[in-house]
């Protein structure tokens, strides 16, 4: 991404997430601001069908993806609703790019703190504004950038408790940061994190798909790359699991396709699943607490 553009792929997960309003029923993952965030009309008739990603919503690579994204979110905000049932009074969404949920938070006494590049945020306020959404006295915009500068540090600066509990989410992001920096951002993390929950996703790299799959693989990191936002870390369940315990975290589960269509998308008729094997998410704790 170039230093100072708003994120490309930010937008493209934002209309992935605004179609599933409008294309899929039931919902999976239910969002009444997905569409108004990005000035759409409540029936999501006007744009959505110019979007190149979008003119074809039924076909089954965009359906997968879009029910993995959906399927991610649907993850990262039922663990937040059972961890602030037993307590959390934070949660940080890290590279939050159009993610609304500070703007539908149903927790007064929950503080969300969304980080994310400075560029990113500025644009997403002028969305904020021009939807009329209001961003509230709970929700804190941290602007940093993964890798260049402590997380830790950004947090606290904007009142982050490293003392208390709190839930991370980190969704769409990892694949796009330098090996580098996603290990400085876990450990940062980790030392800042105490009793707290990370969720995060991450891709395969491409010699671990099945061959229909890296063919799809090929479009996506292409698109991705054309956005100025090329992928550029893999990881295998395995690697994911010692590099995370690496840098202080232990992981609980870690959730493929089969058991996100189980959890998610068991019994519909409209074919909404998640079909590629190559995306995973993760729920993990610090190993201190242990
Ligand atoms: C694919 S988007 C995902 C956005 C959001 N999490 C969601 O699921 O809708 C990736 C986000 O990560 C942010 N990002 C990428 N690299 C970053 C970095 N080095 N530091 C901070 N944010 C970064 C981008 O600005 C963008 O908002």
């Amino acid at each position: 991404m170039q230093p100072g553009t708003p994120s490309q792929t930010a937008y493209r997960v934002a209309l992935r997430r605004a179609a599933h309003q409008v294309a899929d029923h039931p919902l999976v993952f239910a969002d009444p601001l997905a569409l108004r965030i990005l000035g759409l009309a409540a029936d999501g008739s006007r744009q959505l069908g110019s979007a190149s990603d979008l003119r074809a919503p039924d076909r089954p690579g965009s359906k997968s993806l879009r029910a993995f994204l959906v399927a991610r979110s649907r993850f990262a905000e039922e663990s937040l609703h059972a961890a602030v049932r037993a307590g959390v009074r934070q949660y940080v969404v890290l590279g939050a790019g159009l993610d609304t949920f500070a703007y539908r938070n149903p927790y007064p006494q929950l503080t969300v703190f969304e980080v994310d590049r400075a560029a990113t945020q500025q644009w997403k306020h002028v969305l904020l504004k021009r939807a009329g959404l209001e961003v509230p006295s709970n929700a804190i915009h941290v602007q940093t950038d993964f890798g260049r500068e402590r997380l830790g540090d950004c947090l606290r600066r904007a009142g982050f408790d490293a003392a208390q509990r709190a839930v991370f989410a980190w969704l769409g992001v990892v694949p796009y940061l330098q090996r580098s920096a996603l290990e400085a951002t876990l450990q940062d993390l980790a030392n800042c994190a105490a009793h707290s929950m990370l969720l995060m996703d991450y891709c395969l790299p491409r010699h671990a798909l099945p061959p229909v799959e890296q063919l799809e693989f090929d479009s996506l990191a292409a698109r991705v790359a054309a956005a100025g936002e090329p992928f550029q870390t893999w990881l295998e369940p395995q690697e994911a699991r010692e590099l995370l315990a690496q840098h202080g975290w232990r992981v609980r589960c870690d959730l493929g396709h089969n058991t996100l269509n189980e959890r998610y998308f068991a019994g519909r008729e409209d074919g909404l699943a998640v079909l590629r094997s190559g995306a995973r998410v993760l729920m993990a704790e610090p190993i201190a607490n242990e």
